[in-house]
């Protein structure tokens, strides 16, 4: 989701209107989402790296952060979405960490769209934690017979699907440390949009772009067309 600070800088706004904008967006997308059946949308809100941002403004998400999580879980868990939160929580206040378990707890038998909050996410982290719980789980194993299959159950989601569509908005293209293992066979789609000003039908646009892509995952077009 990025964009927001230079949606607020062209409006000669400070950056964290841009970041409340943000929110807008986010309901948007998660109700248009759930209205078409997707069944997993993961949002990458706060990365291991934003933490080098200037002080105030890592403050004013945490803020932003802590009241998302009181005023928006009702009604998420009235529309049957269940939430989780993916990421180094230890990172975060004690505050955020209890509202982040209340929500988790609260949702959690939901059957609907699977909504995902990455925070304190970095596929690296992801990616080192496995490996920590792989090791845990196997101590008797040795750690060269660790396989991607072996070690793709211990991934943040790996209970999901892997995703299919990546959107990032704001015109970078770059992973940014997003669930680059989970990534590997994703279709990617930038978009100019600043994330502040996308909505439902840019959300239809980057969909219809996906159905156009041809998902090989390795083989030849002529192989996949005879699936
Ligand atoms: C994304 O918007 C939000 C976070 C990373 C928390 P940015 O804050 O990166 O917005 P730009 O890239 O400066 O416009
Ligand atoms: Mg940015």
């Amino acid at each position: 989701m990025d964009g927001n600070g230079r949606w607020a800088k062209r409006r000669f706004l400070p950056r964290y209107i841009g970041h409340q904008k943000a929110r807008t967006a986010v309901r948007k997308v998660v109700a248009h989402c759930a209205k078409l059946g997707v069944k997993a949308l993961t949002l990458y809100a706060f990365s291991t790296e934003n933490w080098k941002r200037p002080a105030d403004e890592v403050s004013k998400l945490m803020s932003l952060f802590l009241d998302a999580l009181q005023r928006e879980v009702s009604k998420l868990h009235k529309n049957n979405v269940r939430l989780r939160i993916i990421g180094d929580r230890a990172g975060f206040s004690e505050k955020i960490q209890q509202h982040i378990e209340q929500a988790e707890a609260l949702t959690q038998n939901n059957t609907g769209l699977a909504l995902n909050v990455a925070a304190n996410y970095g596929g690296r982290w992801d990616i080192v934690e496995a490996v920590k719980a792989w090791q845990l789980t196997h101590p008797e194993q040795d750690i060269a017979l660790l396989t991607p299959d072996a070690l793709a159950p211990h991934l943040a989601l790996a209970e999901l699907p892997e995703p299919d569509l990546m959107i990032r908005t704001g015109g970078e293209q770059r992973m940014s440390n997003f669930m680059i293992w989970q990534m590997a066979y994703a279709e990617f789609y930038f978009t100019e949009r600043l994330w502040p000003d996308f909505d439902e039908a840019d959300l239809e646009q980057a969909m219809v772009s996906y159905q156009q892509r041809e998902r090989r995952f390795g083989r030849t077009s002529e192989q996949v067309a005879k699936c």
